[in-house]
């Protein structure tokens, strides 16, 4: 398989992974959309709370040059009242679709509150972030 492991973000919403992962050893399906917001009643899905909560996150990311490449299945792993972390090549693409950043791991936030979205800074620590 030569299908890139692509996150789109969504502008205020989730992030679309368009590609088959594993999630703490569950294989899931493409286009799973993850919460963002960090006040899903589903985590690590999105259930449309973000709505609710206000979440705003233009969904930019910093375009970067990285090691991105093919990949059959992102492998994800959910850090504890942490951040998402991705292992394998993927690129993760703003929400206007004009920037992306390429790497081979990435932990991204599912807090909401990171001053680097989508990334994570740490910050779920100090909010004291409870993923369920
Ligand atoms: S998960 Fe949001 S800052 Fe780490």
């Amino acid at each position: 398989m030569t299908d890139k492991a692509t996150i789109d973000l969504c502008e205020n919403g989730p992030m679309i992974v368009n590609t088959a992962m594993v999630i703490d050893g569950k294989s899931v399906e493409p286009g799973a959309a993850l919460c963002r917001c960090g006040q899903s009643a589903n985590k690590p899905y999105c259930d449309g709370s973000h709505n609710t909560a206000g979440f705003e996150d233009a969904g930019a990311v910093e375009g970067a040059t990285g090691d991105d490449g093919p990949v059959a299945t992102l492998t994800v792993k959910l850090a504890q009242n942490g951040p998402i972390l991705c292992s394998g090549p993927l690129t993760v693409r703003s929400a206007d679709g004009s920037t992306t950043h390429a790497a081979s791991r990435a932990a991204l936030c599912r807090c909401g509150k990171s001053e680097r979205k989508p990334f994570c800074d740490g910050t779920h620590g100090k909010v004291g972030f409870e993923a369920g």
